[in-house]
């Protein structure tokens, strides 16, 4: 008989379930993290959605896939995606702009924390294109279908300590939340160092991205987020070309539309807002707050937590790991 949603779901919590785990006393977590056959680590639900995105999502060459690394700036890339690709529709400014009641996190959703969850195989066919999607799947482990139908993927990368201390933050809320020991920042270092984090190791993840970005430059485009710090606009006007949907003169300079997109989507901008302050995302993992997707955001908040020893522990990793790829700058 046809495998019903159910089985197709337990067969794959089977298979996850039977790779090594950490439980979360010896991982940077609040569950067990499982280690895929390809080598990466993440708790069960969205390790489970990953493998059934890649069994049942159908691409469109005119998708657009978001990747990145948890706390690497997926809410910001989100927000200029959205708000760039729907300009037309949503101006910026309008009262009914949608950041106004949702987060980005809902106007672009993540395959394996929202789409491919309980049991569902969602209906994503009647979405208008372009349909744009998230991910914090590693390159290895994209739905197949993203990769063969060459539509776009945004892969966004952070320096690796601003990372560790966004996510060691970050989990500590959920850990907080659900009664857990906060885990010290020496302890976080430790288990990023070893890759026992959500989708790391962190130097896998980037390289993967990194080297499909080489290959196919028109496929993968590949942003820092240090960079896209210090010029925001030019990273905007970058990210409007490569999917397809440049600024026109005249709106990049009667109308200001690059300038409007980089305010709205501002660190002060999205913070203020109601979406932001009293709103919450549904996940597999929970309802997560809007508001915990921001912190402070800036370049090298590291200094203010890390000791020089362990920074220079992360930095020999990286140096050693992107030595020769062109990485390291
Ligand atoms: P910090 O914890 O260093 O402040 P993600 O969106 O991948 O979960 O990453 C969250 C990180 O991006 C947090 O970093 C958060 O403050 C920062 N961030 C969120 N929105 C931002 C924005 N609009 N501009 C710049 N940084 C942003």
């Amino acid at each position: 008989h046809a495998e019903t949603n159910e089985e197709l779901y337990q067969r794959f919590t089977n298979l996850v379930s039977s790779w090594p785990c950490f439980p979360p006393v010896l991982s940077i977590s609040v569950s067990q993290l499982y280690r895929h056959d390809e080598g990466w680590h993440s708790s069960l639900a969205p390790m489970v959605g990953t493998i059934v995105a890649d069994a049942c999502f159908t691409a469109r060459p005119s998708d657009i896939v978001v990747a990145t690394l948890p706390k690497s700036g997926t809410t910001w890339i989100k927000a200029l995606l959205y708000s760039t690709v729907h300009l037309r529709e949503h101006p910026v400014g309008s009262s009914d702009h949608p950041f106004n009641s949702l987060s980005p996190h809902e106007c672009i959703k993540f395959f394996e924390y929202q789409l491919y969850t309980g049991n569902k195989i969602p209906d994503l066919d009647e979405l208008p294109d372009p349909r744009i999607f998230a991910t914090h799947a590693p390159f290895v482990s994209l739905p197949r279908s993203v990769l063969a139908s060459g539509c776009k993927i945004v892969y966004v990368c952070r320096d690796p300590k601003d990372t560790l201390i966004s996510l060691w933050s970050f989990v500590n809320k959920f850990r907080i939340r659900r009664g857990l020991e906060p885990l010290s920042v020496e302890a976080t270092a430790d288990f990023f160092c070893d890759g026992v984090t959500l989708f790391g190791p962190y130097w896998d993840h980037v390289l993967g991205y990194w080297s499909a970005h080489l290959a196919h430059p028109e496929q993968v485009l590949f942003f820092r987020y240090e960079e896209m710090r210090r010029d925001p606009e030019a990273h905007t006007r970058r990210l409007a070309e490569f999917v397809g949907c440049p600024f026109s003169l005249e709106e990049q300079e009667e109308g200001g539309a690059v300038d409007a997109i980089v305010k709205l989507c501002s660190f002060e901008h999205m913070i203020s807002l109601q979406a932001t302050m009293c709103g919450k995302t549904d996940a597999v993992i929970g309802a997560v707050d809007n508001s915990w997707f921001f912190r402070r955001g800036v370049v090298a908040d590291w200094q203010n937590h890390l000791s020089l020893e362990t920074a220079r522990k992360i930095d020999a990793i990286t140096e050693a790991r992107f030595k020769g790829t062109g990485l390291l700058v």
